[in-house]
C-alpha cells in the first residue's frame, strides 16, 4: 500500500511551548491531540521525535516527573498535550485516586479534543491502567491510538506476535497500534498520519 509516511517522517515542525498546567487548562482553539501514558514508557521522548526537536518536552531518567498538563502549539494548526504520567506510586490505589478525576476532568472537558495517543511499553503485556484507561476513552468516545514504545529493544521475530497479544489484551484492533522506537525513529510517519487524520488538519 503506497502511504505518504516517510514524507511526514522527516517533516519538520514549528514548536511553541505554551505552558505547564497543574490546573486549569486555557481554553483550546485548536484540534488537541493528548499523550497519556505509564510513566517512564518514553512518553516525553516520543513527543520529541514527533515534533523533530531534542528537548521540547522533558526526557527524565526519574519516573514520574511530569506532573501536570504540559501543552504545545505545533505549526500553528494543533495542540499537543502531555498528560502526567501513571502508575509510578509504590501504592497504585493512591495514585490512581488522584490521577483519574484528574484526566477525566480532561477528557470530559477538551471541547477541541480529537484523539489521545496511549503509549505502552512493547515489551510488557497489556497493564490493568492502561485498560482501564483505554476503556474510559471508549466511554467518552474518544479515538485512541496506541503506540508501543522502545520497539528497539524487540527482535524482527519478535515483533509480530507480541504486538498482536498487546493489541488484544487492551482492547483495540490491530491498525490501531503503531510501534514506535524514538531511538531508532521508527514509526514516526504512522503516527503523523493518524494525527492528521483525526484532527482534520491538511498535512
Ligand atoms: P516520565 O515523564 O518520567 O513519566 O517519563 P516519560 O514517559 O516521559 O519517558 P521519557 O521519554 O523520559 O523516557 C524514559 C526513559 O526511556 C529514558 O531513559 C529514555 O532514554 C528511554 N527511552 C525513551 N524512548 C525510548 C526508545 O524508543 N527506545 C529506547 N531504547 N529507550 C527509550
Ligand atoms: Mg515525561
Amino acid at each position: 500500500m503506497k502511504d505518504n509516511s516517510s514524507k511526514l517522517r522527516s517533516r519538520s515542525h514549528r514548536v511553541h511551548f505554551v505552558g505547564s498546567f497543574p490546573g486549569e487548562l486555557p481554553a483550546a482553539k485548536l484540534p488537541e491531540v493528548a499523550f497519556a501514558g505509564r510513566s517512564n514508557v518514553g512518553k516525553s521522548s516520543a513527543i520529541n521525535t514527533l515534533l523533530g526537536q531534542k528537548g521540547v518536552a522533558r526526557v527524565s531518567q526519574t519516573p514520574g516527573r511530569t506532573q501536570a498538563v504540559n501543552l504545545f502549539r505545533v505549526d500553528e494548526q494543533l495542540m499537543f498535550a502531555d498528560l502526567p504520567g501513571y502508575g509510578f506510586a509504590k501504592v497504585p490505589q493512591d495514585v490512581r485516586q488522584r490521577w483519574k478525576p484528574m484526566i477525566e476532568n480532561y477528557l470530559g472537558s477538551r471541547s477541541e479534543l480529537k484523539m489521545v495517543v496511549v503509549l505502552v511499553d512493547s515489551r510488557r503485556t497489556a497493564q490493568e491502567m492502561d485498560q482501564a484507561l483505554i476503556a474510559s476513552l471508549k466511554e467518552f468516545g474518544i479515538r485512541t491510538l496506541v503506540v508501543a514504545t522502545k520497539i528497539d529493544k524487540l527482535s524482527k521475530s519478535k515483533r509480530r506476535p507480541i504486538l498482536n497479544k498487546l493489541a488484544s489484551g487492551l482492547g483495540v484492533g490491530r491498525g490501531d497500534l503503531v510501534p514506535f522506537s524514538s531511538t531508532k525513529r521508527e514509526g514516526i510517519g504512522q503516527v503523523w498520519r493518524r494525527i492528521y487524520a483525526a484532527s482534520g488538519v491538511d498535512q
